[in-house]
């Protein structure tokens, strides 16, 4: 890996604080960073070197991974950083923050490798980049890339003129648009499940596979952040990205080689096959919720609206279920499932693929028609594949009975995605980050039901807190004769 900088805006706030700086850290102690790097934190605050080290020093300690930390090590790595106070909307504050780089680059004897890190709020993307442009910090004789946070964009217009704005100063090539659900390692594992087991990838279309239900259910409110929230909801702040890039990572056909090119081919093609919604078929395919009172466990919860910060009438989700078709010869006539939300029973992300059983009335002697098979992905907070097969129970007088072939990986102190990823933007490998084309295409797909939620043409139902989310999402599966597996 070649020597570089890293250039982090937003080196004060909370992400920084519990993932990116434990991730470098981890990273570094892996032996997955440069011989040499020198890492800029910038900021608002008025914060000194020292100041700023020992805040790095903590959050190491409170989040990485580690069980012990080697202090000697830990110091190696804190002398590469420092510290610049800039105001970023500032023009003439990157003078000095150019210099700050320039003269890292000296001491440590570093190509001009730039890695620009934008963990800021999102009205400071496009001033940041077009900064960089301008103050000369992106004029680079080496390599520059730029790393970007989510929400890119909050509609497909928004999304078009951050990308316009960027392209100014970064290529394609050199933007890494981060979704950490494509950190998660059972997300990028879809690709090996499929590809690398033919057993799998035979059975990886419409002839076999019933439906497909991807869930990422939330235990957690609104928590504090109901200012972002009130304006997101579970649409924009999970299904556009999240929820929508699991999606293409299911059903993505083998690509001619694995390379991040080739793969991020077959993603976009996946997303120009799904179906559009016409504005008045959202009502029909969607399902929009909130949370109203209930418990977790035995802990009343408050209701979404009764949230601090949370307007009394608020009319946004917090559960969104959907019904997607892709139309290409692979698909057609399997209906993918896609659901989240929030205060919902359990933290869980998972993906269950229902096969077709085209012998369920075989066994004729059996009251009940025998089971699917499912392949079951567990995302989050396990890591795992369970297989559902069928089998005679010899203490059950040979019933067929479904039983779970269970593989979970069990490891500990495993890389984390922010981990996974970083390590992947300084290769230069952008497989697992959100190209513009998958960007550009999930807003547009999500437009209609952005629009059909504003005019209130789809009701907005309401779920217990601490359940599965409401009745309106089991009807979207019973249609197709289907129902969600796993809610108990
Ligand atoms: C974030 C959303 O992108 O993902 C949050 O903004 C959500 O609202 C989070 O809680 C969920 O991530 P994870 O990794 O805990 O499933």
């Amino acid at each position: 890996m070649e020597p570089m900088s890293f250039v982090l805006f937003g080196a004060t706030g909370d992400l920084a604080k519990r993932k990116i700086y434990p991730a470098l850290f981890n990273l570094y102690v892996d032996d997955k960073l440069p011989g040499s790097f020198s890492i800029v934190g910038v900021g608002r605050r008025a914060w000194s070197g020292q100041e700023f080290v020992c805040s790095v020093e903590q959050s190491i300690r409170e989040f990485s991974r580690r069980d012990a930390i080697d202090q000697a090590q830990l110091e190696r790595f804190l002398a590469a950083f420092s510290y610049a106070a800039v105001d970023v909307t500032k023009a003439e504050a990157y003078t000095p923050l150019l210099e700050r780089v320039k003269q890292r680059e000296d001491e440590c004897k570093l190509p001009q490798n730039r890695m620009f890190y934008l963990s800021v709020a999102p009205e400071y993307f496009e001033v940041i980049a077009a900064n960089i442009q301008t103050s000369g910090l992106g004029s680079v004789a080496g390599w520059k890339r730029l790393i970007i946070e989510k929400p890119f964009g909050r509609d497909l217009q928004s999304a078009e003129d951050l990308n316009e704005k960027l392209a100014k100063a970064f290529s394609e090539e050199e933007i890494y648009r981060i979704d950490h659900y494509l950190g998660k390692a059972m997300v990028q594992n879809l690709e090996a499940l499929e590809f690398a087991n033919p057993v799998f990838a035979a059975l990886w279309n419409n002839r076999h596979i019933a439906n497909v239900q991807i869930t990422a259910s939330e235990t957690v409110g609104v928590e504090e952040r109901a200012g972002f929230y009130e304006q997101a909801g579970a649409l924009r702040d999970m299904l556009q990205n999240h929820m929508l890039q699991m999606l293409m990572m299911v059903a993505m056909h083998i690509p001619k080689r694995i390379t991040a090119q080739d793969i991020r081919a077959q993603k976009r093609k996946v997303m120009e096959a799904v179906r559009p919604l016409a504005l008045e078929e959202v009502a029909k395919n969607i399902v929009r919720a909130q949370y109203r009172a209930g418990s977790m466990g035995e802990v009343p919860v408050a209701g979404y609206r009764e949230e601090p910060g949370v307007s009394p009438t608020s009319m946004t989700e917090t559960y969104i279920a959907a019904r997607v078709w892709i139309d290409d010869p692979f698909w057609s006539g399997v209906p993918f499932y896609i659901r989240t939300g929030k205060r919902m029973k359990e933290k869980s992300t998972r993906i269950v693929i229902e096969f077709k059983n085209p012998l369920e009335q075989l066994y004729r002697e059996q009251q009940e028609k025998t089971a699917p098979n499912l392949l079951i992905i567990h995302v989050n907070p396990q890591e795992g594949i369970a297989l559902q097969l069928n089998s005679k129970n010899p203490a059950n007088s040979g019933k067929i009975e479904p039983v779970t072939v269970d593989f979970s990986s069990g490891q500990k102190d495993v890389p984390e995605a922010y981990e996974r990823l970083l390590f992947d933007a300084l290769r230069g490998d952008s497989t697992y980050f959100a190209h513009w084309n998958e960007v550009r295409l999930s807003w547009k797909w999500v437009e209609p039901i952005l629009t059909a939620f504003e005019r209130n043409i789809v009701p907005l139902v309401s779920y217990e807190a601490g359940t599965y989310g409401p009745d309106a999402a089991k009807q979207l599966l019973q249609a197709e004769g289907f129902s969600w597996w796993l809610d108990e």
